[in-house]
């Protein structure tokens, strides 16, 4: 049984499985006909990703333990482990899990029976954030073989650039990376191009903020939109259909022009609503998975409304 750790784990067909399922669940109701308890174990701070797998939780009738990692017991030593087996021993169903440590799920593999879901790991991987952007991607263009992607900003620290970078390319995209001195990553081999040619040739201009809480010593960001950043003059020269995304939280200003954050090209906000769509998709996909939930048995509940 597998923890959902990364995208690079799923097979093509199970990738677009989870898109698809997404995509029903923005048109049709679901709802779990069983009491099943997630946790959500946040040791980073998070707006985004913790309150959309909240609600994505609550569209799917999970019971949410919440956890707060500076009022509970990790602050008396408790490890991880301890405090994953703990949630485990008092009957959660599903572990969400975001936590400083690139491999952190080395410590709990194979020692827990229920699933976790990698809600971002140090700078390794961010899964979830990947799989909100390829349905972003996907909806936009119909396809993601044969586009242009550029990912711009402070690559070496960016668990999202690793997961997004695997991502595309196994998904038969063409990706680019764009990076200050300094902010490359040499473990991913892709060709790195400025931000200037990336504008001009690339459907998805991908933006990442610098990644400051994880540099031993405070970047300087003064220039940074001149030189590095997309500048509305920038912008202009985008090819016609191209767009803008971002993970976010965005730093307006140093990665983006402020103007750029909410412009027709931006996505970024709709990024932030399938978020709440793929993650219901990803946890109906681990707890069928391990045999928690049997999807063709749910309910399932179609709206005459919009579902928001
Ligand atoms: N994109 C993202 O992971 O945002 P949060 O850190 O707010 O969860």
């Amino acid at each position: 049984m597998r923890h959902f750790v990364s995208v690079n784990q799923l097979t093509t067909e199970e990738i677009y499985a989870i898109l698809r399922k997404a995509e029903s669940y923005q048109k049709q109701k679901v709802m779990l006909n069983q009491q099943l308890f997630a946790a959500n174990l946040f040791f980073e701070p998070s707006t985004r990703t913790k309150m959309s797998f909240n609600v994505a939780q609550k569209k799917l009738g999970l019971e949410i333990l919440d956890f707060h990692s500076e009022s509970s017991s990790v602050l008396k030593g408790e490890s991880l482990y301890d405090t994953a087996r703990t949630f485990e021993a008092i009957g959660s169903d599903l572990l969400v899990i975001r936590h400083p440590s690139d491999h952190w799920l080395d410590e709990l593999d194979n020692r827990l029976s229920i699933p976790v879901i990698n809600a971002g790991a140090g700078k390794e991987e961010h899964p979830t954030q990947c799989m909100l952007d390829l349905l972003t991607i996907y909806q936009e263009f119909g396809c993601i073989e044969g586009l242009k992607i550029a990912i711009a900003g402070d690559i070496k620290h960016s668990r999202v650039a690793r997961s997004n970078a695997l991502a595309l390319q196994k998904l038969g995209a063409t990706v680019f990376l764009t990076a200050a001195p300094g902010f490359e990553d040499d473990e991913l081999e892709l060709p790195y191009i400025s931000i200037d040619e990336a504008v001009e040739i690339c459907d998805v201009t991908m933006l990442l903020r610098i990644q400051h809480e994880r540099h031993l010593h405070k970047a300087e960001t003064s220039d940074y939109l001149e030189l590095y950043g997309l500048t509305e003059e920038r912008e202009k020269r985008m090819k016609e259909q191209a767009i803008i995304m971002h993970p976010a939280p965005i730093n307006r200003g140093v990665e983006i022009d402020t103007d750029l954050v909410e412009c027709r090209r931006s996505r970024i906000f709709k990024q932030m609503e399938n978020g709440v769509y793929v993650r219901m998709a990803i946890m109906m996909h681990v707890l069928n998975e391990w045999g928690i939930i049997n999807e063709n048995n749910i309910e399932k509940r179609y709206s005459l409304i919009a579902n928001r």
